[in-house]
Formats: C-alpha cells, sequence, structure tokens
C-alpha cells in the first residue's frame, strides 16, 4: 500500500449519497449548516440528493455561491420521450453535472443489469454529465474499459452501512489492491465507498490511487459530513 505525500494536492471527490432520504426542510438545514464551511479548492464535494430535491439545491447553490456540485442519484437509459416515470439525461443536466449509476442497492432491488448500466453510462455521457459508476466486482466494468470520462466507485458489499448488521468498511490496504486492479483495466478516476465516516476517512483518502470517497449514511448528519471533510483535507 503507497501512501502520497502530496495527497492533499490532488483533486479529491467528497460524494455525498443522501439516497431517499430528506424533505426540502431537512435539505435547507443541512445546506444553511454546511455551506459555511471553508472548503479547500481542490476539494469536489458533490451532494446527491434525490431528484425532488435537485432543482431546489441546484438553486441554493448557485444563489449562495456555495462550492459545491450536484448529482442525480440514477438516469434513464432512454432518451426522452414516451418513458413514464423515467428522469433523462437532459433534465438531469438542467440542474447536475454528475450522476451515479450502477449502485450496488439498484443493482440488487431493482434488477438492474451491467447492460442496462452501460446504456445509462452512454446517456450521461451524451448528455455532459460525469457518471460515477459504482462497482463491487471487475467483471461489472466489463464494456466500460473503451469509455472517457468516468469516474469508478468500488464499494465493496458488506462494507456499506446498510448491508447488515455486520457491515464493515474495508481495509483500507485491499482497497488499495483493489483499485490498482480497476485502474488496469480503465482509466478512470476511482473513489471508495462503504461505512467512511470522520475517524476512517483520512486512511482511504491518502491511498496514492483514490481520488475520493462516496458516503452514505454519514453524510446525511451536516456535522458528521463536515467532519469527514475537514479530516479529508
Ligand atoms: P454508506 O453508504 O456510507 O452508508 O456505507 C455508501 C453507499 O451506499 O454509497
Amino acid at each position: 500500500m503507497k501512501t502520497n505525500p502530496l495527497y492533499h494536492m490532488k483533486k479529491t471527490i467528497i460524494a455525498a449519497n443522501w439516497k431517499s432520504n430528506k424533505t426540502k426542510n431537512e435539505a435547507k438545514i443541512w445546506l444553511n449548516e454546511t455551506a459555511l464551511g471553508n472548503f479547500p479548492e481542490h476539494f469536489e464535494i458533490v451532494i446527491f440528493p434525490s431528484f425532488t430535491l435537485l432543482d431546489y439545491i441546484s438553486g441554493f447553490v448557485r444563489i449562495n455561491d456555495t462550492p459545491f456540485k450536484i448529482g442525480a442519484q440514477d438516469i434513464s437509459p432512454f432518451d426522452s420521450g414516451p418513458y413514464t416515470g423515467e428522469i433523462s439525461g437532459k433534465l438531469i443536466k438542467e440542474f447536475a453535472d454528475y450522476v451515479l449509476i450502477g449502485h450496488s442497492e439498484r443493482r440488487a432491488g431493482f434488477g438492474e443489469s451491467d447492460e442496462m448500466i452501460r446504456k445509462k453510462v452512454d446517456m450521461a455521457l451524451r448528455a455532459g454529465l460525469t457518471p460515477i459508476v459504482c462497482v463491487s466486482n471487475i467483471s461489472q466494468l466489463d464494456g466500460l474499459e473503451s469509455k472517457e470520462g468516468l469516474v469508478i466507485a468500488y464499494e465493496p458489499l458488506g462494507a456499506i452501512s446498510t448491508s447488515g448488521p455486520n457491515a464493515q468498511p474495508e481495509n483500507p490496504s485491499l482497497t488499495s489492491e483493489f483499485v490498482q486492479k480497476i485502474k488496469e483495466k480503465i482509466s478512470a478516476e476511482v473513489i471508495y465507498g462503504g461505512s467512511v465516516e470522520a475517524g476512517n476517512v483520512g486512511q482511504y483518502i491518502s491511498l496514492e490511487n483514490i481520488s475520493g470517497v462516496l458516503v452514505g449514511g454519514q453524510s446525511l448528519d451536516p456535522i458528521n459530513f463536515i467532519n469527514i471533510i475537514k479530516n479529508a483535507i
């Protein structure tokens, strides 16, 4: 496991995946607390709220000149058109720059196949969104190797805090080894996700081959999230 002495200089993504949480009022409280923070310029802080909050949060960020980027948690595999309930890349791009694709909760709970995920990646790239593609094994990268501009979120299944009572963050040396394998297969920035919290974020961020973290549960509370950012600096 190599650590990078200049790690604090590299662009660092700190992504907050709110999943299916937060009303508009709760989001307002969160934003008012976190927006007061002082964040280094090389930090890319990306909030992934539910679709219902994209408009509100992008407005807040614009009006208050808050240095947050915004992402959607999913994207339609189809273009705009007769697809009731779907949200196309073009619709997302009005409010966001990023999109999460293939989160393990979508793969397991909504039957998303690798093929569907590849279609979503294509749609995101066509719309000018940066896809953050979540994978837990190497074969999930099949067919993505030639695509440019992806971020890969390596999220071992057993590390995701809501995966069960035994969820554990992955040992950072193992993470680093796995990320190396990802980088041998695809040229992409790689971030780590799974039970990231203020107490362990530094161990991941300091790994040479990791460009950031994807935070679920611990991103919901503004104080916890600010502490994660502070400890990642
Ligand atoms: P967690 O979630 O930080 O709560 O483990 C991560 C994720 O599901 O993206």
